[in-house]
């Protein structure tokens, strides 16, 4: 059986109604942090972090995704005409070309859980990534799952799981895990439970939206009934894989913008406008004179 991690699945297939109007005919994944949409960040760091397969499961308005990650034939034509080689060069390496897409749809939201079991057909029995575009992680050096790759070969377990903490009062927002000793970078998943209220949470170590899963929880996936909100979730499906596979959870090195929600969306784009290679020095200068 390959260990290597080779596919991702991106599930793609979510309203994205906290941005609406924004959303109603554009996918949330194509909102741009500065000049390039979220979906294109989560698929770098796949890419870079030695995957070869992404799998987007999607829904209907979502082809805005397809085209994105296609080869755009007359704007190619158009850039190579008026001699704009840079942009040229930009526009045919959205992605290298060893990297293959592959689309499937999920025809109902019926959960993550779902939508991740929808690409059960390509996955087989491989290890496989799982990244939430909504998640943008910036990290100076590696990537958050490059680096989660390292750790699921080194430690040889059946997948790892990006964990950071957040207040106490957010535990109902977030997939919440238990480890066997909070203090340490790594730790074995001894519990995770769905978005439990405070009060009932067993630590305050939040999934964020990268994970590495074994094949087998395709067969679990199959079997989990819906949790909380009705829908098939993703941490159930885990929570009952805890019993035969070894599981981690990993405290990145990084810095997470929950880019679902408007605030998080801006922080990225003022963090990411900051570092631009072309803006960087100018928008540090705009926010410098707003003091
Ligand atoms: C999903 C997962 C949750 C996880 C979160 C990370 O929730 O179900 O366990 O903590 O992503 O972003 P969602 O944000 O889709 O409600």
């Amino acid at each position: 059986m390959n260990t290597a991690v080779r596919k991702a699945v991106f599930p793609v297939a979510g309203l994205g109604t906290r941005f609406l109007p924004a959303t109603k005919a554009n996918p949330k994944e194509m909102l741009p942090i500065v000049d390039k949409p979220l979906i294109q960040y989560a698929a770098e760091e796949a890419v870079a972090a030695g995957i070869e397969q992404l799998i987007f499961v999607t829904g209907r308005t979502k082809r805005a995704i397809e085209d994105h990650f296609d080869k755009a034939y007359e704007l190619e034509n158009e850039l190579a005409k008026a001699e704009k080689t840079r942009m040229l060069e930009i526009v045919r390496n959205v992605l290298p070309p060893h990297v293959e897409c592959i689309y499937i749809r999920q025809a109902e939201p019926l959960g993550l859980g779902h939508a991740v079991l929808c690409a059960r057909p390509v996955i087989g029995d491989e290890p496989f990534a799982v990244l939430l575009a909504d998640d943008l992680i910036y990290s100076e050096e590696q990537g958050c799952l490059s680096q989660m790759v390292e750790i699921h070969r080194a430690e040889g377990v059946g997948g790892v799981i990006a964990v950071e903490e957040v207040a106490p009062a957010d535990t109902g927002r977030y997939g919440i895990v238990a480890v066997a000793s909070q203090e340490t970078e790594v730790g074995a998943i001894r519990q995770i439970v769905e978005k439990p209220a405070p009060a009932d949470a067993p630590s305050n170590l939040a999934v964020v939206g990268r994970y590495i899963l074994p094949g087998s929880i395709m067969e679990v996936l199959a079997r989990t009934r819906r949790g909380a909100g009705g829908e098939i979730q993703l941490t159930d499906g885990i929570a009952s894989l805890l019993s035969q596979e070894r599981m981690l959870a990993y405290r990145f090195h990084g810095k997470r913008f929950d880019c679902g929600s408007k605030l998080g969306y801006l922080q990225a784009t003022v963090a990411f406008a900051m570092q631009h290679p072309e803006l960087g020095a100018a928008f540090r200068g705009y926010l410098q004179s707003l003091r």
